[in-house]
């Protein structure tokens, strides 16, 4: 069995502020109701450490957010951290036999890494979320001279929940008292029992709440978390299009499709190129984009769209798709033709429409079908495309 012991019993004083830091609320939750939720369905047991004169306060901010019916026992807090978490494992029942302590003042921890901890107890004894220094640290003496700089690489910051077989802990707390050891984290206390203590990878948002600065940033981390959650219910705006088209085969024409000639006895016959696939593809890009079709863009009584390679036509709808904000996720095209066969020249179809679309060439499917020799396209009169295309926006 596994409880998580959450303090709130200190005073915050770098904080300074009129009440407990751990007390102040962000959109009406306090700092203490958020680390305690991370903790929900995490463990089997959850102990608030806190000060006599604010349980009360403590009772009703973890009623209101349906938090209380989580926590199994209140513990009164001591002078000092250390003091405190003594008096928490003093209080546990029996049947706990491990324990994760965590600082009520660290509202950003993440279940991911609550779970992490948990999961590398079933091996090591003593657990701590740690992170790499991006400060270079020295060693100070009492007049301010630096005595000497510490080796970086060697270095890391502890944060909390740290993990301890309860045991292990009681002992070290123990053997902490007797000497008179003052520890600012309880992993140095099993330390100085001469055991191992193993490092998991901690997380830059699980910041402790010290000094006024940190509420600015608390904020900023709050606000991001926010906007991760609402990105996740609505993710990016997503719009499907389709597009077909088909062209009749003629002779004395060449037959271009997505951008490359196909050798072959006829050709399509229409305006511009006639390439029937870059017009479905044209059309399924519009039709997701909501613009209508190739028709209104470029009406094929226009001079200029004559003979016109319709890779040309394909640039501009992505310039207009691209200034409406929207991004290409995949396309995928079939081509319904007896025949030549088009499985060769795929590749290069691919490749000149990539040049176009500027999107990855795992973006692209094509694809080409008969239709066993029946209706026009099986009896060689036309050739028939038909394309889907996925856009996206970021919200
Ligand atoms: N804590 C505690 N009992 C104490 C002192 C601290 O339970 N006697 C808790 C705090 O509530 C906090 C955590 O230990 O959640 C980490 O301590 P710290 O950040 O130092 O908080 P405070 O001691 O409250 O702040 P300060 O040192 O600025 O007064
Ligand atoms: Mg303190």
């Amino acid at each position: 069995m596994i409880y998580a012991i959450i303090l709130a019993a200190g005073k915050g004083s770098r904080a300074a502020l009129k009440i407990n830091k751990v007390l102040f609320a962000f959109e009406k939750k306090s700092i203490l109701g958020y680390s305690i939720e991370s903790f929900v369905d995490q463990v089997d047991g959850i102990v608030v450490v806190h000060q006599p004169k604010e349980k009360q306060a403590i009772l009703e901010e973890l009623k209101e957010h349906q938090l209380l019916e989580k926590i199994s026992l209140f513990v009164q807090g001591g002078e000092t951290r250390q003091e405190s978490v003594y008096n928490a494992l003093k209080q546990l029942p029996q049947k706990v036999e491990k324990v994760l302590i965590h600082d009520g003042a660290r509202p950003f921890v993440s279940k991911k890494l609550i779970k992490n901890i948990v999961s590398s107890l079933k091996i090591y004894q003593g657990v701590v979320p740690a992170l790499p220094l991006k400060d270079t640290i020295k060693k100070i003496d009492e007049k301010g001279y630096v005595d000497k700089t510490l080796f970086r690489e060697e270095l890391i910051a502890a944060q909390t929940p740290q993990g301890f077989n309860k045991n292990l802990l009681i002992k070290a707390y123990q053997k902490g008292e007797k000497e008179g050891f003052i520890a600012t984290d309880d992993a140095s206390l099993v330390e100085n029992l001469g055991e191992k203590v193993f490092t998991v990878e901690g997380e830059e948002t699980n910041i402790k709440i010290t000094t006024p600065q940190d509420f600015d940033i608390a904020w900023s981390i709050l606000n991001k978390t926010k906007n991760f959650i609402a990105n996740r219910h609505t993710g990016p705006k997503v719009r499907i299009g389709q597009g077909y088209d088909v062209h009749r085969l003629v002779e004395n024409r060449k037959l271009i499709l997505l951008g490359v000639e196909v050798p072959h006895t006829k050709g399509l016959l229409g305006h511009s190129d006639a390439d029937v696939g870059t017009h479905a593809l044209i059309d399924a890009l519009l039709g997701a984009a909501a613009l209508g079709d190739i028709g209104t863009l470029f009406p094929d009584n226009q001079e200029k769209f004559k003979n016109i390679s319709s890779l040309l036509l394909l640039e501009e709808v992505v310039e207009i798709i691209h200034q409406k904000g929207y991004e290409i996720g995949n396309i995928d095209i079939t081509f319904i033709a007896q025949a030549p066969k088009l499985a060769p020249y795929k590749t290069a179809m691919a490749e000149k429409i990539q040049k176009v679309l500027n999107i990855s060439l795992e973006d692209i499917n094509i694809k080409a079908t008969t239709t066993e020799n029946l209706g026009f396209e099986g009896e060689g009169k036309g050739i028939t495309a038909q394309a889907v295309a996925i856009l996206y926006k970021n919200q």
